[in-house]
């Protein structure tokens, strides 16, 4: 018998499947709107230029690739706790904060669930729908999930009422998850006074809040993106950040992401450090080194910070316009006001009202591949195919 005989195999990832079908294609015309990362107008994911010259800078100035230590780089956590907390922070300078950098943003997850366990959290909320994964990290660890209403079906915008409606049924000391801007998978993101709202609503209800930052800079920009966060740090007082620069500046495989806390005394900020600390210990042991340094690199050189916004911009403004490009045609062929909302959603996905047969039956008959939930990457698209994408879509709805 075998060490391995108690297991039995899991079922295979859907969305890796799918990729996979679509790569298989023999099809001519085929649409691939189900992969989860951004693409250029050629389906390509590029490799920002800033980053290139941040990755030849490095080698140039590297002498050892000895460990960096347990907060890996420092220069890239206090780049990170410039954009989530403020350069002038006061919160920063009173102890009250603490940065770690993290294998991606699910490592940054990972950091958060792990800490919520040592707070004493039993069960986490995530939001309904969200990215499989936050309910996969909370139940690795070994703690059970639940989950809140997010999204009104008929606007296509969040749904507070219904959100805090169901985060009433929250214990004090359960743990919440919340995405920052871009929701994945609905693109739909809370106002600034739902932020406020809900950072006052927590605070109240004793909740250990982790928000989930993973596109910042894909909905209107870096400031305006991270308004909805300072302000739910502002009524909430304390909260754990998992930021993911993945998407950003596309650095998809380099690992980079980093753990932060917001917290109301610097003595219970020390103490979480060292539990963050121990956590990632016994985790990764010391957290990777290039994809921060490529953003520290770009981060702290005016010419290069320059440029990654601009690159930054450029992939923001093209999903802006093939939401409008795509939205128009979809009203125009299916009169359905809902698909209006494709307009007002962020960053790469949006969720269309088509059910799992509807998704199969794109896949089969017009090589259209999206997952079962609708959810589509509007970065998977160009604006000579929407026509026809919509044309195709629009029999399904
Ligand atoms: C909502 C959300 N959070 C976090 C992540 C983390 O991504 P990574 O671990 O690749 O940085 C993603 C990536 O798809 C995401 O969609």
């Amino acid at each position: 018998m075998s060490q391995f005989s108690p297991l039995s195999s899991l079922p295979p990832d859907a969305l890796l499947g799918l990729m996979t079908a679509y790569r298989e294609d023999a099809r001519a015309e085929k649409y691939d709107l189900g992969v989860g990362v951004y693409k250029d107008d050629n389906g390509h994911t590029p490799v920002l230029t800033a980053v290139s010259k941040a990755e030849a800078r490095m080698l140039e100035v590297q002498t050892t690739k000895v460990y960096e230590g347990p907060r890996g780089n420092v220069d890239f956590c206090a780049a990170i706790e410039d954009f989530v907390f403020g350069a002038g922070a006061a919160a920063r300078t009173e102890g009250r904060t603490l940065s770690f950098t993290a294998p991606g943003g699910c490592g940054a997850l990972s950091l958060g669930v792990g800490l919520m366990r040592r707070i004493g959290v039993k069960k986490v909320w995530v939001s309904n729908p969200t990215w499989p994964n936050h309910p996969k990290v909370v139940q690795s660890a070994g703690l059970g999930t639940a989950d809140y209403r997010y999204a009104d079906p008929v606007t296509g915008t969040a749904d507070r009422a219904a959100m805090i409606e169901d985060l009433s049924k929250a214990e004090r000391g359960d743990g919440v998850i919340v995405q920052g801007p871009c929701h994945n998978p609905t693109g739909i993101d809370l106002t600034i006074e739902d932020w406020r709202a809900l950072g006052a609503f927590t605070k109240e209800r004793g909740l250990v809040v982790m928000l989930d930052v993973a596109y910042h800079g894909f909905a209107h920009g870096l400031d305006a993106d991270i308004a909805g966060v300072r302000a739910f740090l502002d009524a909430a007082g304390e909260a754990m950040i998992s930021y993911s620069c993945s998407k950003n500046f596309g650095l998809y495989r380099e690992r980079a992401g980093c753990f932060l806390a917001l917290g109301e005394t610097p003595e219970g900020i020390a103490a979480a450090s060292t539990h963050v600390a121990d956590i990632s210990r016994a985790t990764w042991s010391m957290p990777p080194a290039h994809g921060a340094g490529i953003v520290a690199t770009i981060l702290g050189d005016a010419a290069l910070r320059a440029e990654w916004e601009a690159e930054l911009t450029s992939m923001r403004e093209r999903m802006i316009s093939l939401r409008r490009a795509l939205s128009g045609e979809l009203v125009q062929r299916t009169g359905s006001n809902l698909l209006a909302s494709l307009t007002t959603q962020n960053g790469m996905f949006s969720q269309l009202p088509v059910a799992p047969e509807g998704a199969k039956q794109l896949r089969e008959t017009s090589g259209l591949y999206m997952p079962g939930s609708g959810r589509i990457n509007i970065a998977g698209l160009n604006m000579k195919d929407i026509p026809r994408v919509a044309e195709i879509i629009a029999t399904v709805i």
